[in-house]
Parts: C-alpha cells; sequence; structure tokens
C-alpha cells in the first residue's frame, strides 16, 4: 500500500517538468524528505526551488498528485541555497553621520512584504490593500502598515477612521476585512498637515513594527509612499524585509520610476518579488474589448529588465475608484471582477514568490 503510494506520487511528481533541467521535479533533485502517511496516503515533502527556478512548479506539482487520485500533499518550499537574508548590506542612513541600524527580525510579524513603486498615484495604496484581503481570504493572518506618513490613504480605503485603543503601553491595531492595521492617519486628525522629517518616520516605523500589538502574523504588507526616500531606508534598515512588490502603470514613465525604485531594494538585498502592472488597459464591460489608455507592456519590460516575474496586470476597473472611496477594496465590492480576479490571482504570485525566495510558508489546506 505505502510502496504504491509512494511509487505513484513519485510517478505524479516527475510528470512535472522543470524547464530548467528538461526532467522531471523527483530526477531534477527538487523533492527531500519525501514521507507518505500510511493510512491515508499523503505525501510529505520539501521542495528545493531554486530562484531560477519557475515558483509555478509547486502548484503544478500539487494539483498533478491531486490529479493522480492522490490526497492534497503538505509542502515546505525552500530555497535550497538558503535564504537571501545573511547578506543584508546595511544601507547608508538618509541622514549623513547616523549609522543604519541592522535590519532585524521581528517575531510574531511574519514575512514582511513592501509594495512599492517610483512614482505617485499608480495603486500601490489599492494592491496592498486588495492583496491582503485576498490574503486573508484564503485564510492567512495579515497586517497593514501604511508607511505613507505624508498622504496615509489607508484609513479611506477601508473606511476605518476610529482611534485605535492601547493596552498596556501597545497599540491595539484596527481590522477591516480580516485585516489588521496600523496608519499615521489612525492617530492624528484627518486635516492635521504631516510633515515629517526623515528621524521622525523611523521613529513612527519603529513604533508601527515594535508598539503594535500585532498577535501572530503570516504577512505584513507595508503601502510605501512613492519614491525611493527615507521611508524606505528606514523600513529596511529596521526589519528584515522578505520581498518587495513594485507596482508600475504601463506607460515608460513610470516604468523608469518604477526601475529606480526596485534598484533601491535590491541595493539593499532585498530581492523583489514581481511586478504588477495597474491601470493596465480598460476592458470594456459590454463589448469585453480590451484598450490600452496608457500604453502597454511596460509591465513586462520592467520585469524583464530586473529579470522577475510579471505577477500580473490589473486593467483599469470600472467603479474601483468609488468603490474605494466607500472603504470597500475592489475584490471585496465586485468581487468577480477582472481587477478583482486579477488581484487574487497576484495574491496567489506573491505567496509562491516569497516561498521560493527561501522562506517556507505554513501549509494550509
Ligand atoms: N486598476 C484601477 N482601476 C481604476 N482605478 C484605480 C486602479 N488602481 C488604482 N485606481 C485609483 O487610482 C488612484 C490612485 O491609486 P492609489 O491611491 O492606490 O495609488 P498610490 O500609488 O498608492 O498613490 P500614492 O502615491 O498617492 O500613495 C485611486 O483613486 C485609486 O482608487
Ligand atoms: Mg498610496
Amino acid at each position: 500500500m505505502t510502496t504504491n503510494h509512494l511509487a505513484r506520487t513519485r510517478a505524479a511528481l516527475d510528470g512535472v517538468v522543470n524547464s530548467r533541467t528538461g526532467q522531471g521535479l523527483v530526477a531534477s533533485g527538487m523533492i527531500d524528505a519525501l514521507a507518505i502517511d500510511e493510512s491515508t496516503g499523503t505525501a510529505t515533502f520539501t521542495f528545493l526551488l531554486r530562484r531560477d527556478d519557475p515558483a509555478t512548479l509547486v502548484r503544478q506539482a500539487r494539483q498533478a498528485l491531486i490529479d493522480a487520485g492522490l490526497p492534497h500533499p503538505r509542502i515546505q518550499v525552500t530555497d535550497p541555497a538558503g535564504p537571501p537574508k545573511t547578506t543584508h548590506a546595511a544601507p547608508q542612513s538618509a541622514q549623513a553621520g547616523v549609522p543604519a541600524p541592522t535590519p532585524m527580525e521581528i517575531p510574531g510579524i511574519g514575512r514582511v512584504i513592501a509594495v512599492s513603486s517610483g512614482k505617485g498615484g499608480v495603486g500601490k495604496s489599492t494592491v496592498t490593500v486588495n492583496l491582503a484581503v485576498a490574503f486573508a481570504e484564503s485564510g492567512y493572518r495579515v497586517g497593514i502598515i501604511d508607511v505613507d506618513v505624508h498622504g496615509p490613504d489607508l484609513p479611506r480605503m477601508v473606511g476605518v477612521f476610529e482611534k485605535p485603543m492601547s493596552q498596556n503601553g501597545r497599540i491595539i491595531p484596527l481590522e477591516a476585512y480580516g485585516v489588521k492595521l496600523i496608519s499615521i492617519g489612525f492617530l492624528i486628525d484627518r486635516d492635521a498637515p504631516a510633515i515629517w522629517r526623515g528621524p521622525i518616520i523611523t521613529k513612527i516605523l519603529h513604533q508601527f513594527l515594535h508598539e503594535v500589538e500585532w498577535g501572530e502574523l503570516d504577512f505584513l504588507l507595508c503601502d510605501m509612499p512613492p519614491g525611493t526616500g527615507d521611508a524606505q531606508l528606514s523600513l529596511v534598515q529596521q526589519v528584515h524585509v522578505a520581498g518587495a512588490v513594485i507596482v508600475t502603470t504601463p506607460q515608460e514613465v513610470s516604468v523608469g520610476d518604477a526601475l529606480r525604485g526596485a534598484k533601491m531594494f535590491e541595493k539593499v538585498n532585498v530581492p523583489v518579488l514581481g511586478v504588477v502592472e495597474n491601470m493596465s488597459g480598460f476592458i470594456d464591460p459590454v463589448t469585453g474589448m480590451r484598450h490600452d489608455l496608457f500604453g502597454s507592456g511596460g509591465g513586462a519590460r520592467l520585469a524583464d529588465e530586473l529579470g522577475v516575474p510579471l505577477l500580473g496586470q490589473v486593467p483599469l476597473q470600472a467603479g474601483l475608484v468609488d468603490a474605494a472611496d466607500r472603504g470597500e477594496p475592489i475584490v471585496i465590492a465586485a468581487p468577480t471582477s477582472a481587477a478583482a480576479v486579477i488581484l487574487r490571482e497576484i495574491a496567489d504570485a506573491v505567496r509562491h514568490q516569497v516561498a521560493a525566495s527561501g522562506v517556507a510558508l505554513p501549509i494550509l489546506e
């Protein structure tokens, strides 16, 4: 019985070919510590996924086992080269003479993912909020830090305007759509001018990372302000960032800015997980035809240039702005819309990229 399961499992896994090696997953040496539960036939194994392997292989492996009539496997994905964090170069501080702190792991806050771009208004906050809600819908424990202390958009985008409570000197994060949230927008008056200088941003971020009662999270998404300034530096200096998602529009100018934004993360050895092209054409709801209003192909060009995957192209979505202004992310307001479907696919792709970059994710079945 076990041998049978074992043989079938190995055969199914070898039926999935890795384009890098031209061989099946077992023959490619990607399956380690394969064990079969005798009573159920459930396979447990470690998937050794290199950074230059397609992250979709994990999903294909899972599907191949299911297609072969075997139970859902338990897969731990790791990078045989190990996580990239040990090579973290401490970036120079924006303030000359201030030594850059060494980024650290903060227990409990899970994988920190920065959603960034070089340019304003391309959809960072939209992507952050929708990815977070999509993660939460899949059962992950998620938080968002609104790192945009000058123009905190998070409260409006999720329709939460309360002041967070504090308990035993710790801030209790607010919550919407199953996602825990913190933003300077919750703490100051809505119309107060938010003019902060570098050291204050560092302090606020430190407080958000260390003094908020996050509980146990799987992912902490950071909605970054545009550019490559103090906030980006401060984040990568203070915490180990598992990866950055770069948002761009299809236009060339936005791509150039995004490239500079992405390079900044690469310089400090934060892996760029991939590119999201937002406002990528408009799909006519009547004819279903796609119109490229802002040019096309920018996301793919940027991804190519960075050698990272294009995680998805989110179309301009009618009603998204109104829904966002009502505090409803599009994955909630119009869950079957093209934008919502693609944003959920992007959430899956981000999870795979994080796993592929060497940090094991919890197994959710
Ligand atoms: N795919 C989309 N379809 C339609 N509208 C969109 C889309 N993505 C974002 N928007 C709208 O575009 C505007 C800018 O988006 P968003 O605030 O997410 O950008 P941002 O990059 O976070 O901006 P900032 O740099 O100011 O923080 C918002 O009004 C948002 O609702
Ligand atoms: Mg924003």
